[in-house]
């Protein structure tokens, strides 16, 4: 039986974080889909097309990790596709209290789903999507942060 996971989550935008993540965990299953939520009531920072561009392009060098869009309940995505696996990434124990509410909102709604943790590595548990929209916002360096396909989308978008 094929294993297939979804590694959900806004990537707005993609860090360096992300795709350490979606390495190790496309090691694990046999299939990882990066479900990029779509939320039709909020303007992205970066918009649904270039996300998934850039991370399409990201996950190029692994063979078994593709990128789709969700509307509406993750859980209801994962069904759709045959996933009983969803895969979140805990930076710090500052994450763990939003985690264990949704991760135990998405068991309710669909108990045969289960969520699995993985680590952040120490060098990306300061990072998130938010810090990065803040140094892009205030002109700092964003090599560190995001890999140079997404800096480039950051740069285009910030450019007058
Ligand atoms: O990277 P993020 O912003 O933490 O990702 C959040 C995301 C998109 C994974 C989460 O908001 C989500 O699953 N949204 C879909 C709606 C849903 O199913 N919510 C879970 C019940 S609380």
């Amino acid at each position: 039986m094929t294993k297939t996971a979804i590694y959900p989550g806004s990537f707005d935008p993609p860090t360096r974080g992300h795709l350490d993540l979606i390495e190790r965990a496309s090691t694990l299953f046999d299939h990882l889909i990066v479900g990029v939520g779509v939320n039709t009531t909020k303007t992205p920072f970066i918009s649904n097309e270039d996300r998934v561009a850039a991370l399409t392009e990201l996950v190029e060098p692994f063979p078994n990790v593709t990128v789709e869009t969700f509307e509406g309940l993750l859980v209801t995505f994962a069904r759709s596709r045959d996933c009983r696996i969803l895969v979140r990434g805990l930076r710090a124990v500052t994450d763990f209290d939003y985690e264990f509410r949704v991760a135990l909102a998405n068991r309710q709604l669909a108990p045969e789903i289960e969520t699995a943790f993985l680590l952040a590595r120490e060098e990306y548990s300061f990072l998130a999507s938010s810090v990065v929209r803040e140094v892009a916002m205030l002109g700092g360096d964003l090599s560190h942060f995001v890999p140079p396909v997404v800096e480039k989308l950051i740069l285009a978008q910030l450019s007058p």
